[in-house]
C-alpha cells in the first residue's frame, strides 16, 4: 500500500491517477474525501493530522507533500515508521542544493523538512523539483476576463516541469528498485519567461495574450495564491535574480522515466481548458 499526502494535488493527483492505473494499491490522502473526485480504485481517506497512525495500516511506501503535512510531518513520518513503512518519497525543491541562500525561507522550509525525513530512518527518495508549470494557474483569473495578465518580472526565466513529469519520476522511483538514498533534480526541458510563458497559454487558447509588467513592490499574495504569503518576498527576490541567466535544466525526468520531459508549450495545451471562461 502507497500512501500518497497531498492526493488532490498538482502532483499528488497525477500520481494517484498513474499508480492505480498500474493496479498499484493507494491510499489517497484528502481533507475533503467528498470532494476529492479520485480515482475509484483508491481508497480516498480524510487526512486526520492529529491521528497519523490510522494513516498507515498496512502501508509500505509513503510520498510526502509537505503542503499537505505542514507543522505535522515529524509527527507523520514517525507514525509512518512506527506502522511499517520502509521508504518515503519526498516532494522537495530544486533550492536545496550545493551553495543555496540558506536564510531563504524557501530553503529553510524544504531544509528542515529533509532534514525530518532523513532522521525519520526511512529509507528516502528526494525530488528537487525546479518552478512547476503549474504555477501559472495563478493567471487563470485574469485571462479568463482579458488579454492582459499584470505582474511583475516579465523576463524572470525559469524551466518549468509539468506536474505529470513529476508524477511519473515519483511512480518510478516508488515501484522501481534502486532509488533509496537518491536526490533528483527535475526541470523541464528549456528556459522559457515569463512573457513567453503568457504567449504559449495565448497560443494554446487561441488568443492573443500580452503580459503587462508593474513594479515588484505593487506586487502582492492576490497574484500568487500557490504561494504562502509568509514565501512571498522570497519568490520574488528568486524571479528578480533569474532575469538575465539561465536556468538549471537536467535530463533526469527522461533518464528515470525514458520519456523526455515535456516544455511548458505541451503543458499550456494540456490545461486550456483551465483558462476558459
Ligand atoms: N510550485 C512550485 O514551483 C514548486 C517548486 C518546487 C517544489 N514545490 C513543492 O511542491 C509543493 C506543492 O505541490 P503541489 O502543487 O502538488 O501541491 P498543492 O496542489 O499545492 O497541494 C497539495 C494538496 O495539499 C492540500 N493542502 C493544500 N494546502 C493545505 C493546507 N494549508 N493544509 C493542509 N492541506 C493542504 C490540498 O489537498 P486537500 O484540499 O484535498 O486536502 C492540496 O490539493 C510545495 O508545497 C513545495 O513543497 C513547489
Amino acid at each position: 500500500m502507497i500512501v500518497v499526502t497531498g492526493a488532490t494535488g498538482n502532483v499528488g493527483r497525477a500520481l494517484v491517477e498513474r499508480l492505480t492505473a498500474a493496479g498499484r494499491p493507494v491510499r489517497a490522502l484528502t481533507r475533503d474525501p467528498q470532494r476529492a473526485g479520485l480515482p475509484p480504485q483508491a481508497e480516498v481517506v480524510r487526512h486526520q493530522l492529529d491521528d497519523p497512525a490510522a494513516l498507515f495500516t498496512g502501508a509500505t511506501q509513503l510520498f510526502l507533500n509537505l503542503q499537505a503535512t505542514g507543522d505535522a510531518t515529524g509527527a507523520l513520518l514517525d507514525a509512518a515508521r512506527a506502522a511499517g513503512v520502509r521508504h518515503v518519497v519526498m516532494l522537495s525543491s530544486g533550492i536545496v542544493r550545493e551553495g543555496a541562500d540558506t536564510s531563504h525561507p524557501i530553503h529553510i522550509w524544504h531544509a528542515k523538512a529533509e532534514q525530518q525525513v532523513h532522521d525519520s530512518g526511512l529509507a528516502a527518495t528526494i525530488l528537487r523539483p525546479h518552478a512547476f508549470a503549474a504555477n501559472a494557474l495563478q493567471w487563470t483569473a485574469q485571462i479568463r476576463v482579458g488579454d492582459t495578465v499584470r505582474g511583475p518580472y516579465a523576463d524572470a526565466v525559469s524551466a518549468p516541469i509539468h506536474e505529470d513529469d513529476i508524477a511519473a519520476v515519483a511512480e518510478r522511483t516508488l515501484l522501481d528498485p534502486g532509488h533509496e538514498g537518491a536526490a533528483h533534480r527535475l526541470t523541464g526541458p528549456e528556459p522559457i519567461t515569463t512573457a513567453q510563458q503568457i504567449t504559449a497559454i495565448g497560443h494554446a487558447v487561441g488568443r492573443d495574450l500580452r503580459f503587462t509588467e508593474i513594479p515588484a513592490d505593487e506586487a502582492d499574495s492576490r497574484l500568487f495564491p500557490h504561494v504562502p504569503p509568509e514565501m512571498l518576498r522570497g519568490l520574488l527576490k528568486g524571479l528578480a535574480a533569474s532575469v538575465g541567466t539561465t536556468p538549471e535544466t537536467t535530463t533526469a525526468v527522461e533518464d528515470i522515466t525514458g520519456v523526455p520531459a515535456r516544455p511548458f508549450t505541451t503543458w499550456a495545451k494540456d490545461h486550456a481548458d483551465d483558462f476558459k471562461a
